[in-house]
């Protein structure tokens, strides 16, 4: 009985000794991520490269349409263009040359910018095209 019991502690204080081990690295790992967070992070006052952007995972892929889209239109026609204060674009009759007419004049509606000019703004020609060809294939 006494043998037994030498065992199993013996055993017991194994298992203990690789927990401890087990959670140490644990809260190792755990603090050595908070931190790396904390550098990376907006807050840190340095903008990110882009490779750290990307392994954030947040990386605002200014050549992607439908962020563009979801950026520059989204909050007037709806981040897929079904209409909020703009009318909705979904399945729209104009042609890819019309729609990038439309942004890059923009309209006014009784005197008033109803919709902006992109032309010359934020946006380049290549993005105004990018999102025109978005409208008009993926927006249906
Ligand atoms: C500030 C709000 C606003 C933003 C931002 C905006 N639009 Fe508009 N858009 C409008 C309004 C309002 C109209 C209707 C204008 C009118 O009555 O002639 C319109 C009209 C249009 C039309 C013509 C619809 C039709 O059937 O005649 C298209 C196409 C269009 N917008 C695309 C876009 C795209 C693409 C973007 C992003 C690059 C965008 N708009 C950004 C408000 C906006």
């Amino acid at each position: 009985m006494r043998q037994v019991k030498g065992k199993y502690q013996k055993w017991a204080s194994i298992l203990a000794l690789l927990l401890m081990v087990a959670v140490t690295g644990f809260i190792v790992v755990g603090c050595s991520g908070g931190a790396t967070e904390k550098k990376g992070g907006e807050s840190g006052g340095r903008s990110l490269t882009p490779q750290e952007q990307a392994q954030e995972g947040r990386v605002k892929d200014e050549a992607n349409p439908a962020v563009l889209f979801t950026n520059n239109c989204g909050p007037c026609h709806g981040g897929d263009g079904s209409g909020i204060v703009g009318p909705s674009i979904r399945g729209t009759s104009l042609t890819v040359e019309q729609i990038q007419k439309q942004i890059e004049n923009g309209a006014t509606k009784d005197g008033n910018v109803a919709m902006p000019a992109f032309k010359g703004g934020e946006l380049s020609d290549n993005q105004i095209k990018t999102i025109a060809n978005y409208v008009k294939n993926n927006l249906k």
